[in-house]
């Protein structure tokens, strides 16, 4: 007789539904796994051997048989020992045969029969709610588990033995509770800033449209410092997005004891990251810093400095939100719609743009167009806001702080996203709720200025020469800005903020 088990394959953030089949004959005393199983799978093998024997079951001497279904589909990862063990224990009459009807089944044994955490609880939840199927994982993901569904029938043992006595009745498990990771450290806040007031304002536009931001200064100005406090003025996830951004961490292995984080993600690799660290890919196809900072901020320090392909890497997710990692049997997609925040020097001395410096190797201009050509245009022209954060002045650092910090920001963001929200609500956009995710045929009919900036823009546009896309960016900003200012149209004083912000990276890529 044949055993069924359902547990599911990831495919990106997605759970495919994979039939465990465990056939016990007789024949010569084997234990085999079939069906594409990567290397974590067949070590599966000796894992529920060891897990059953510690439990108290010896396996049976005859021929173990079990198949992963469909064959097709690449399975990896330790998540299907749970499924093969319980397969067994129904073949040998452990457990009721019928006791596993009606659910999806995934978890890792350890030696000694305890069932351990494996990534992708909450997606692998997801798909059973879909299914209407419970769903068995262990004991340290079951809050994570609980998120997918209030409704949802979620078993989770701490080791094969409680699992079997709940079926038996013996000691009935109760269903685990969603977890919210309690936000106790304090995120830094902008009050330590003193002076750059128009960086802060930038800073500021940057989170109310969630706009795409570089700022340029020389060394020790402040540039990190601000975009370390970004976080802070962000409004929280809603709770659509707050299990997007779960998902992509739970398959990633990052959910902390299966808490949830309202917080927006915040990731800032370092400079010597690979393609496959910051886009995503690896053996296993894993999320990369760009997918894991979906909904929040990708801060790339010392942009320059990075290699110039990784960062062209980021010109599809830029546009699309999403990347596609392909690979020779199978193709995933994550979501990775990101705001980019980017610092950098002007020049490699760092100090080309101070006025009276002069570089150590050559005029100010050449050394700062070198370095700056590492940087490729159409990257440079996926950035909304461009701005020069100039040195801080001893006369601003002995200031006493600032009346303004984060607190009050944060609600000036928060009021301009709401507008956001209901306005792209109305028209029936999904997925989309700030000014830089409007889609560009959307553009016409949301921010277009009124007369007089009309005329600017049209203006603008032939003198700087902008793109399209440059153009479309514009009056993204523009909407933001009018936002922020609480109003219904978009006037000339905002197009011309806007613009504002776009004329250094028209500079930076004629260099
Ligand atoms: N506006 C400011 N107000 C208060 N302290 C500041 C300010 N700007 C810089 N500092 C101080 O200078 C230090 C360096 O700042 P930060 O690391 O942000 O500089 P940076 O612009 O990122 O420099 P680099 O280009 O070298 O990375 C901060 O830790 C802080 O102590
Ligand atoms: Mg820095």
């Amino acid at each position: 007789m044949v055993m069924r088990v359902s547990t599911v394959a990831f495919e990106g953030i997605e759970a495919r539904a994979v039939d465990v089949q465990v056939q016990i004959s007789s024949g010569t005393v084997a234990f085999t796994i079939v069906g594409l199983p990567d290397k974590a799978v067949a070590e599966s093998r000796e894992r529920v051997r060891s897990a059953l024997i510690a439990s108290g079951l010896a396996l049976p001497a005859k021929r173990i048989t079990v198949n992963l279904a469909p064959a097709d589909l690449p399975k990896e990862g330790s998540h299907y020992d749970l499924p093969i063990a319980l397969g067994v224990m129904a073949a040998i009459d452990a457990i009721p045969g019928d006791a596993l009807n009606g659910f999806t089944v995934l978890g890792e044994l350890a030696l000694d029969g305890s069932i351990t955490s494996v990534a992708g609880v909450l997606p692998a939840a997801m798909a059973a709610v879909e299914r209407q199927h419970g769903l068995i994982c262990p004991e340290a993901c079951g809050s994570e588990a609980a998120w997918a569904s209030s409704e949802l029938d979620i078993l989770a043992p701490r080791s094969l033995i409680q699992l079997a006595n709940h079926f038996k009745g013996t000691q009935v498990m109760s269903r685990p509770e969603p977890a919210i990771m309690p936000s106790s450290n304090a995120l830094p806040d902008l009050r330590d800033i003193k002076g750059q007031e128009s960086a802060k304002r930038t800073l500021e536009i940057a989170a109310a449209g969630g706009h795409n931001l570089i700022m340029s200064g020389p060394p020790g100005a402040g540039k990190s410092m601000l975009a370390q406090r970004l976080p802070s003025i962000l409004p929280p996830l809603s709770p659509r997005e707050l299990l997007e951004v779960s998902m992509i961490q739970s398959v990633a292995g990052l959910l902390a004891n299966g808490a949830l984080s309202n917080r927006r993600p915040f990731r800032a690799p370092h400079h010597s990251a690979s393609m496959a660290a910051l886009v995503g890919g690896g053996l296993n196809a894993r999320p990369g810093e760009a997918s894991l900072a979906h909904h929040g901020v990708l801060f790339l320090d010392e942009l320059p400095e990075f290699q110039p392909q990784v960062l062209d890497s980021l010109r599809q997710p830029l546009e699309t939100g999403e990347i596609l990692i392909a690979r020779a049997n199978h193709r995933v997609t994550y979501p990775s719609r990101f705001q980019l925040i980017a610092a950098m020097n002007p020049c490699r001395c760092g100090q080309g743009t101070e006025p009276g410096y002069v570089c150590r190797r050559q005029p100010n201009e050449r050394c700062i167009a070198q370095y700056q050509a590492r940087l490729s245009g159409p990257l440079l022209d996926r950035i909304d806001l461009a701005i020069e954060v100039p040195a801080v002045t001893a006369a601003d650092l002995i200031l006493p702080p600032p009346e303004e910090g984060s607190a009050q920001v944060a609600a000036r963001v928060a009021a301009a996203r709401n507008l956001q929200e209901k306005r792209y609500a109305l028209l029936a956009e999904r997925g989309i709720t700030t000014n830089a995710a409007c889609p560009p045929a959307l553009l016409e009919e949301v921010a277009q200025p009124d007369s007089d900036g009309l005329s600017l823009i049209r203006d603008a546009a032939n003198a700087m020469r902008l793109s399209a896309r440059g153009f479309h960016r514009v009056l993204k900003v523009g909407r933001t800005l009018a936002d922020l200012d609480g109003e219904e149209r978009v006037r000339r004083i905002h197009v011309a903020e806007a613009l504002s912000y776009r004329a250094h990276t028209d500079r930076r890529s004629a260099a």
